[in-house]
């Protein structure tokens, strides 16, 4: 997968005209592979969560986390299993046709449970996450799935999805109401934590944030400047996670980068602390 992935990445770079950039390149890329790895994820979960963490030095040999995050992904399955990846798609682009929405930063792909599972383990085992204290942000959350997954992995006082395109966050507040309905032991966060925001990320207020996250791979460079820009009214010490891109602002630094697998093959993660 990982090769079909990079081949079709080439391929789509190559047949890019020179004033397109990389990024643009990868979102075709992304668009080409339609594969759902949700079903990918049905296979050998524990086995496959067991050596993605051996591979991931930091959260290696702990079977009680195994346990854990094979024992929520069930969960998680049961409250996505209208929500896959071809659906988003097919949801984002029907509404980017529609309103004639041209920018490559609205493409879509995700971050699967077992990716999100592991970055909150390791910024957790780095101190950034204080049991009911903490304040976890998705900026561009698409159908909400990362956040369902923050929720059920991490004890976040606050969980909150800020997404541009209407119709992805209807799928995100349709299936709030299959995760609204678990039993309270089900969940890590607080139960009332949960919230998803329809609107653009750069004019709403995310400063309280502990733990961001941003799924970046195809956000284009004057985004990116505005979110790094808007990043900076963050706390000292809090954490910001991106793909494929940091944020370009002295006020983080890149802790850790990884190669994950996200919905389209694999991405660096970066996790950048705030360091001032
Ligand atoms: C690659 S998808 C990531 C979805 C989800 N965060 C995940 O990783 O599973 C990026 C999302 O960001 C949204 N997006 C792009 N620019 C945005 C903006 N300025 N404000 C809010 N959402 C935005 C897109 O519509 C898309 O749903």
């Amino acid at each position: 997968m990982a090769d079909y992935v990079d081949r079709l990445f080439c391929e789509a770079l190559a047949s890019s005209p020179a004033t397109h950039s990389v990024h643009s390149a990868h979102s075709k890329c992304i668009s080409k592979v339609d594969s759902d790895t949700s079903d990918e994820e049905e296979k050998d979960s524990i086995e496959r969560i067991r050596s993605t963490m051996m591979e991931s030095e930091g959260t290696s040999g702990d079977e009680e986390v195994v346990r854990r995050v094979a024992a929520q992904l069930k969960i998680f399955r049961h409250v996505t299993k209208d929500c896959s990846v071809k659906r988003g798609k097919h949801v984002s682009i029907s509404e980017r046709k529609e309103k004639g929405f041209k920018s490559t930063s609205l493409t879509y792909g995700e971050i699967p449970f077992v990716t999100m599972a592991l970055t909150l383990e390791k910024i957790k085992s780095r101190g950034g996450v204080r049991k009911n204290k903490s304040t976890f942000y998705d900026l561009g959350s698409g159908t909400g799935k990362a956040c369902f997954a923050a929720s059920l992995l991490q004890p976040f006082r606050s969980v909150v999805g800020i997404e541009f395109l209407s119709s992805l966050h209807e799928v995100a507040l349709e299936t709030k109401l299959r995760f609204d309905e678990l039993p309270r032991e089900a969940v890590a966060s607080e139960l009332s934590a949960l919230r998803f925001v329809c609107g653009d990320i750069i004019s709403h207020d995310w400063s309280d944030a502990d733990v961001c996250f941003a799924n970046t791979t195809c956000f284009k460079s004057d985004l990116m400047r505005a979110l790094a820009k808007k990043s900076e009214k963050m706390k000292k010490g809090s954490w910001f996670v991106t793909t494929t891109k940091t944020l370009d602002s002295d006020h983080w630094e890149v802790v850790e980068s990884i190669r994950y697998k996200m919905s389209w093959g694999f991405a660096t993660l970066f996790h950048q602390r705030k360091v001032k």
